[in-house]
């Protein structure tokens, strides 16, 4: 098993110093589970977020909805409909959405009565969203354009075949 280590104390360094780590760890597995819990377990312990996961999008009975992934925090909800809360607003936009406080936007789903800020990134593939990366923060103002680049980079180097 490779190390995970961080060393660096911005934010801008320490994605500089994790995103190769990434890499090399995802790079030797193919298995969609896999890679993306140990992806919200380095982010998580990267930068101490309150929480980091997974929604894939997924067919039900009679509609596409995100359905909760591996994730690493606190219980989550498990279903999010189309356009809903900020995970189905930046799946329906198919953009990245930087919500500085949560008590701010409109329809925000509260899974967590803690957090406060929030960042959700859209994974596109073929034009399509299949899933988004849900990060929150028990912080105002956490997350920033720092944020939204490195994410959107390294979750284009993720294989999101199941
Ligand atoms: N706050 C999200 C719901 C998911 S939880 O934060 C883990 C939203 O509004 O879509």
């Amino acid at each position: 098993m490779e190390n995970f280590k961080v060393t660096s104390s911005t934010k801008e360094e320490i994605y500089k110093e994790i995103i190769p780590q990434i890499e090399a760890i995802l790079n030797g597995e193919t298995d969609l589970i896999a890679n993306t819990s140990n992806f919200c377990a380095m982010l998580k312990e990267a930068f101490d977020f309150w929480w980091v996961g997974f929604y894939f999008v997924k067919q039900t009975r009679d509609s596409l909805q995100l359905v909760l992934g591996p994730f690493q925090g606190p219980l989550a909800c498990t279903r999010i409909n189309y356009g809903k809360g900020v995970c189905g607003t930046a799946w329906k936009q198919k953009q990245t959405i930087i919500v500085p406080n949560v008590d701010e936007f409109p329809g925000h789903i509260a899974c967590s009565s803690l957090s406060k800020s929030e960042i959700v990134v859209p994974v596109i593939r073929n034009g399509e969203v299949v899933a988004v990366l849900d990060i929150d923060s028990k912080e105002l103002n956490t997350f920033s354009f720092t944020d939204k680049e490195y994410l959107e980079d390294i979750l284009g180097k993720i294989n999101f075949d199941f």
